[in-house]
């Protein structure tokens, strides 16, 4: 799939833009702080109707917009197989939030020691039809690498789970509504943990939401380990040509449930969960989990939370034998959170049968030459790819050429040469 049009208002540092983008390659080069970050970030809103940046929603309007209530939009026009899809994300302040600057000069961005500046809402339409924000999930499929992807694997867990949801989420609906249901019956089984606490009463209760909790948490088991399963396979064969060094990098599922080394290692090798066999693994996986559950409880009700379930899993990289989160060095960290992204792409289009967006932010100032021109020949294959950094001297002339090329400048988009 790809995107061939974006129009943004008052997104981040653009106020307007109109691009017609290219089908396979773009390069989007110039000087730092010019809004080639911001670019992609608009194509990550459309894909997901969130950024990778920010939480607070209302850094993403332009500060210096003039209209009233402040709003800004992010257009798009995604080309599949089936046919051609128009996303639309609009962010609007409530009416009366907040008045207009008085001049242009007068930025809206919250000032330090200021309250911040008022929510803005989402608004999603899907062909012109108004849909709710998780429905833009799965029409533009992105994969994003930007230098914060080394949190993926230096930073706390929190990132990897987020990491596994979004990519999920994006391909696999059904994943996105158990996901979902889960999160529900964390919340509500966290209120009673804590009500036991407080008048320890009725304790039957626990019953229901333990069930629920374990029917919901074995599902999204599975298509963790079938994710990790996937990711190893595409690493297996990536990984030694983008890192020259002979280990591959293996991610490692690290439950919080005691698996057995058997389900356990349904997360090394893509194709070990047979589909026919889904139910027989799921069986498995609640008894597993309710066992468990059995033995935490005395802590669990101490503690007022829930401490085992796919909320509190991890991923571990290793290289060999080396945790790379612990050992790693920070190029050694990069190079993994790079190829982790790459190994994306291979499972996206296992689970949609269509190459997703490709969206590389700054990614070759960080790499040596040799890796930067194994990049450039993975990242040909693919369909889409739109990559940013500061100069045009860091690709080959043989990609420059089958790249459209554009140069960014203070929130404006000028194509400077055709494939
Ligand atoms: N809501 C906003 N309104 C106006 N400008 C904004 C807003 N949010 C961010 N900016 C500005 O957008 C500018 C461009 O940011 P961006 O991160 O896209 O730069 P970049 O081209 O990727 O630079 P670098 O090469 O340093 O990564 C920054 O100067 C930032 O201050
Ligand atoms: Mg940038």
């Amino acid at each position: 799939m790809y995107c061939r049009h974006l129009a943004l208002a008052n997104f981040r540092s653009f106020v307007r833009l109109d691009l017609e983008l290219p089908a396979h390659l773009g390069v989007f080069w110039g000087e730092n702080g010019q809004g080639k970050s911001n670019l992609l970030e608009s194509l990550y809103l459309l894909a997901t109707s969130r950024s990778y940046r920010t939480s607070a929603e209302r850094e993403l309007v332009n500060w210096y917009v003039e209209a009233e209530p402040a709003f800004a939009r992010v257009a798009g026009e995604v080309v599949r197989r089936h046919g051609l899809t128009r996303l639309e994300v609009v962010l609007a302040e409530p009416p009366g939030a907040a008045p207009a600057p008085p001049d242009r000069e007068t930025p809206r961005a919250p000032a330090a020691g200021q309250p911040p500046l008022a929510s803005v809402r989402r608004r999603v339409r899907i062909n012109g039809q108004p849909k709710p924000p998780a429905e833009l999930l799965g029409h533009l499929n992105v994969v994003l690498f930007s230098p914060l992807d080394v949190d993926l694997i230096a930073g706390p867990a929190e990132a990897r789970r987020r990491y596994l949801h979004i990519t999920l989420c994006q391909v696999d609906h059904r994943y996105l509504r158990t996901l979902r249901r889960y999160q529900r019956v964390l919340l509500q089984r966290n209120a009673l943990l804590r009500g036991l606490r407080e008048r320890p009463a009725r304790p039957d209760q626990l019953g229901y939401w333990d069930s629920q909790l374990v029917e919901l948490g074995a599902e999204l088991t599975l298509a963790h380990l079938r994710a990790i399963a996937l990711l190893n396979g595409q690493l297996r064969e990536l990984y030694p040509r983008l890192s020259n060094e002979p280990a591959p990098l293996r991610a490692l599922y690290r439950s919080t449930v005691p698996l057995g080394d058997d389900l356990a290692a349904l997360g090394e090798q893509a194709g070990s969960t047979p589909e026919g066999r889904d139910e027989e693994v799921l069986g498995r996986l609640r008894e597993q989990f309710s066992t468990h559950l059995e033995s935490i409880r005395p802590r669990e009700r101490q503690q007022a939370v829930t401490l085992a379930g796919p909320h509190r899993d991890d991923i571990g990289f290793c290289a060999g034998d080396v945790d790379l989160r612990l050992f790693g060095s920070r190029g050694q960290q990069r190079t993994a959170a790079l190829g982790l992204k790459l190994a994306e792409v291979g499972l996206m289009q296992h689970y949609t049968g269509e190459r997703p967006v490709v969206l590389l932010d700054d990614v070759m100032s960080e790499l040596d030459p040799r890796r930067r021109q194994f990049l450039q020949g993975v990242v040909v294959e693919h369909e889409q790819v739109l990559i940013t950094a500061t100069e045009t001297g860091v690709f080959t002339p043989a990609f420059l050429g089958d790249a459209a090329v554009y140069h960014v400048q203070a929130g404006r988009v000028r194509l400077e040469s055709a494939p």
